[in-house]
């Protein structure tokens, strides 16, 4: 079995944290998203991966090489954006036609289980299998009409509020048949849910696969801040301390959280609930630190509190720095001493911030 993982966008909504690396290996749980999605590919006992990339293409062949977890790693390398059903005609070739495949959405983590996906599609005898997940708000993704037998006669992609014809959503998961090749023009960006879905729906070869494990969209800061929040509740360990970190004196650790290794923290402060930081992470005395993630390398200097924000690699923020909820950080910004940034304010890689923020903005 063979598989593509669609690894080629932009990632604009995560910005400014997807400036500098591609949204795939944003760490979850202290490690790419993308090293979670190929273990369980591995366990699956897919062989094969081809990884359809574009935009940071090289961080992927530099992190994965041409191997990894016992599957070869193929890269699809396009040369302008070919958009998702653009993408994977793009890497027919080194798909071939041989055998169905399965195809993933690079930015979600789900629990889902392949192998009933493959299954069914297999006796269903369909052209394409999506894996529907049932969400309160499907107006943000793709949604089906699906018989009782699991044909799917409507797909419409992100239905105005109210209008979607169930609740059930294209998780970005499916098991595609080499026909399906026939169905994406050449040459040119295709979306495959505004374009081939609902084709293939309208002809009867297109079939849902409902399931109700583990799934998680990381496109937008919140949905990032979410999917780790969840990774730790069903994490079986409610405190992972890692290697050589120094917890200082009457440190406080409201679990859950995890912290990776080489951080030190310093007397009095405290972390936690839901705070999950990355590898010689620094934080001072009486830090506050709670619903958020700090990537590797940032320092959280005395009397800092950061509440619900995501802070970017090698990060410096103040003495007695205020972050407010719903702020991301990005990469190497420097927050001076005695800042305030209010609620949702996004910070834009390398700047200095040097005056309180009292509204939400970017700042470029
Ligand atoms: P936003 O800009 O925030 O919408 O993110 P995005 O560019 O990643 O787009 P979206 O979330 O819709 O993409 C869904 C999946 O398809 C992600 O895994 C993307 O990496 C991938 N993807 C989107 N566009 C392309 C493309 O042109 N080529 C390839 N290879 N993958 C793509």
């Amino acid at each position: 079995m063979k598989a593509i993982i669609l690894a080629g966008g932009v990632g604009t909504r995560l910005r400014p944290l997807s400036c500098t690396r591609p949204k795939l290996l944003f760490p979850l749980l202290n490690k790419p998203l993308l090293d979670h999605t190929l273990e369980r590919l591995a366990e699956t006992g897919v062989k094969g991966v081809t990884l359809a990339v574009k935009f940071m293409a090289e961080s992927f062949m530099k992190r994965y090489g041409e191997s990894t977890n016992g599957m070869t790693i193929s890269y699809s390398k396009e040369k302008i954006p070919m958009w998702t059903g653009g993408a994977i005609k793009y890497a027919e070739e080194l798909i071939g036609h041989e055998d169905q495949f399965l195809v993933l959405n690079g930015d979600i983590f789900t629990t889902i289980d392949y192998r009933g996906l493959i299954h069914e599609h297999k006796e269903n005898e369909a052209v394409a299998t999506i894996a529907l997940y049932s969400v309160e708000d499907p107006s943000r993704y793709g949604t089906v009409k699906l018989t009782d037998d699991n044909r799917i006669t409507q797909f419409v992609e992100k239905a105005p509020l109210g209008k979607a014809p169930s609740n059930l959503i294209n998780a970005g998961v499916y098991v595609l048949d080499p026909e399906i090749f026939d169905y994406i023009p050449a040459g040119r960006p295709v979306s495959i849910e505004r374009e081939v879905f609902p084709k293939l729906a309208k002809q009867g070869k297109l079939f849902g696969h409902t399931f109700t494990d583990i799934w998680i969209d990381i496109g937008k800061p919140e949905d990032y801040l979410r999917a780790n929040k969840i990774m730790l509740d069903v994490s079986t360990k409610k405190r992972l301390i890692g290697f050589g970190a120094k917890l200082g004196a009457e440190v406080v650790i409201n679990d859950p959280v995890m912290v990776d290794s080489g951080v030190t923290v310093g007397e009095n402060s405290q972390i936690g609930p839901y705070v999950i930081v990355g590898r010689d992470t620094v934080l001072g005395r009486n830090v506050l630190l709670e619903n958020s993630v700090v990537f590797p390398e940032a320092t959280i200097s005395d009397n800092a509190t950061v509440r619900g924000a995501v802070i970017g690699e090698a990060v410096t923020i103040g003495e007695n720095a205020r972050i407010s909820e719903g702020c991301v950080i990005g990469d190497y910004v420097t927050i001076n001493d005695n800042i305030t940034l209010s609620k949702h304010v996004t910070v834009c890689h390398s700047k200095e911030v040097k005056e309180n923020v009292s509204e939400s903005t970017n700042i470029i």
